[in-house]
């Protein structure tokens, strides 16, 4: 996550790296592809900037973690956080995907993409009785419960429509997670989860509640985690607390949070993973959850963005790029790493230079003091490894369109999210007739 300077020989490596690390967006004679398209065609077509993602790429890491997890009963509950474009959704959920949700509208989503509700769980330190009762009437299957007050108000919501909640107690392990402080949530001072200690005592009260059926344990501690030492720390942590006496539970879900290659990381991947958990998972008995998001998506897709102007100042150089802050923020909020690949491969001489774009802030860049080849107006970059938090966080800041979203399964690519209009900006305003 954190921001870095390389040399142009570092840079060379790392970009020879990534060309083969992601066999779904490689260079063709010179061209960047997405499979078996251009990235140029589609530029031409539609205009930038546009997000692009690999079909291939997303059912290749669903299918890794089925695999990685075939040995245990499993549900791999995709945290669509992530990126919730219904065709990600409904693509994952064809390949057995259940979804990992944390409000109303992600339910709606997931179950207009198709997804079965028997496959969905719920997180959240602030569910509204609203919501709970849709996704009790949807028949979910399990409620992450994060604090006493909102088991009593699970047990009240279900009460009034006439179901039992299936409940997941949500334990802080108070775990570091070695992690961005934003993304980190298994630590005492988080605001996620129940502490240890006060797993049972809970357990107990929720014995006495007639609509609550307390099924499963939960606990996540962070996100973008690059060794597997900390999930070993947390799963140790879980599993003495499911040997408890008198703690019945069926369900373990061991949350999210793999990280993935964004520049020089190297985190394990899903087979890894299971490898170092499953003997401790199987000792269980449980039915084991996981609510990967990140390593699906992030890999599996870029954002395609244009160069408008180059500006060389006493101190700098940026190349002023049509993207923006506002549709892709991780590098502003957590200085978080992007790889910046010409979409024409050249052999141009390096330079530093910050990529920005035409918001009207300092914050607003993509890459700061980066080493990469020279580039000109027109041409265009893509950045990489941009499929997870992209799109997803993105906002209309400076009345810009949320851009469109296009997905290549081999050689056809499909928009699946237009392109934002002038009318959507003011979708939903009203000047009060007192000012006309
Ligand atoms: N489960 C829970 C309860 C979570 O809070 C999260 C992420 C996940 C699963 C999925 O974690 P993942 O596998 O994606 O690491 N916007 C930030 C990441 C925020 C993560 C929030 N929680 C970023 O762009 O890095």
């Amino acid at each position: 996550m954190v921001k870095k300077e390389l040399s142009t020989k570092q840079w060379n490596t790392s970009f020879e790296r990534r060309i083969v690390y992601n066999q779904y967006f490689p260079y063709k004679t010179s061209q960047l592809y997405c499979e078996n398209v251009p990235v140029e065609k589609i530029a031409i077509d539609i205009g930038t900037p546009f997000y692009l993602y690999s079909a291939g790429a997303l059912r290749k890491q669903i299918i890794t973690y089925q695999k990685a997890f075939s040995t245990v009963p499993h549900i791999i509950a995709y945290a669509m956080k992530a990126n919730s474009s219904l065709t990600v959704l409904h693509l994952l959920g064809k390949e057995g995907a259940g979804v990992d949700i944390v409000s109303g509208g992600e339910l709606y989503l997931a179950l207009k993409a198709g997804i079965s509700p028997e496959k969905i769980v719920i997180a959240g330190v602030g569910k509204t009785k609203e919501e709970m009762c849709e996704a009790l009437q949807a028949g979910i299957l399990l409620f992450n419960v994060e604090s006493e007050q909102e088991l009593i108000a699970l047990d009240a919501a279900a009460k009034s429509c006439g179901k039992k909640a299936s409940v997941a107690l949500r334990v802080n392990p108070d775990v570091d997670p070695k992690t961005h402080p934003y993304i980190s949530t298994g630590l005492k001072k988080s605001k996620f989860g129940i502490a240890h200690s006060s797993v049972l005592p809970l357990y107990k009260l929720a014995g006495r509640l007639n609509h609550i059926n307390v099924t499963g344990v939960h606990s996540h501690i962070g996100s973008q985690l690059t060794t597997v030492k900390p999930f070993i720390a947390a799963i140790k942590k879980m599993s003495e607390l499911i040997q408890s006496d008198g703690f019945d539970i069926r369900y373990w879900n061991i949350g999210g949070g793999l990280g993935v290659q964004y520049d020089q990381e190297t985190p394990p991947n899903p087979t890894e993973l299971a490898k170092n958990i499953l003997p401790i998972l199987k000792a269980s008995g449980c039915s084991i959850i996981m609510e990967p998001g990140r390593s699906i998506v992030a890999n599996a897709g870029i954002l395609v963005t244009r160069v408008i102007y180059t500006k060389t100042t006493d101190a700098k150089k940026f190349i002023i790029v049509d993207a923006a802050m506002n549709d892709l923020i991780r590098p502003s909020l957590y200085e978080a790493y992007h790889h910046i690949l010409p979409v024409a491969k050249n052999e141009r001489r390096h330079e530093v230079v910050d990529v920005v774009g035409p918001i009207c802030e300092s914050g607003d860049f993509l890459a700061q003091d980066r080493t990469m080849p020279e580039v000109m107006p027109d041409e265009l970059l893509a950045i990489m490894s941009a499929g997870a938090y992209g799109l997803a966080m993105a906002s209309n800041y400076n009345a810009r369109p949320r851009v469109p979203e296009i997905l290549v399964d081999d050689e056809q690519y499909y928009i699946i999210r237009v392109r934002e209009t002038r009318e959507d900006l003011t979708r939903g305003e009203k000047i009060p007739m007192f000012l006309e």
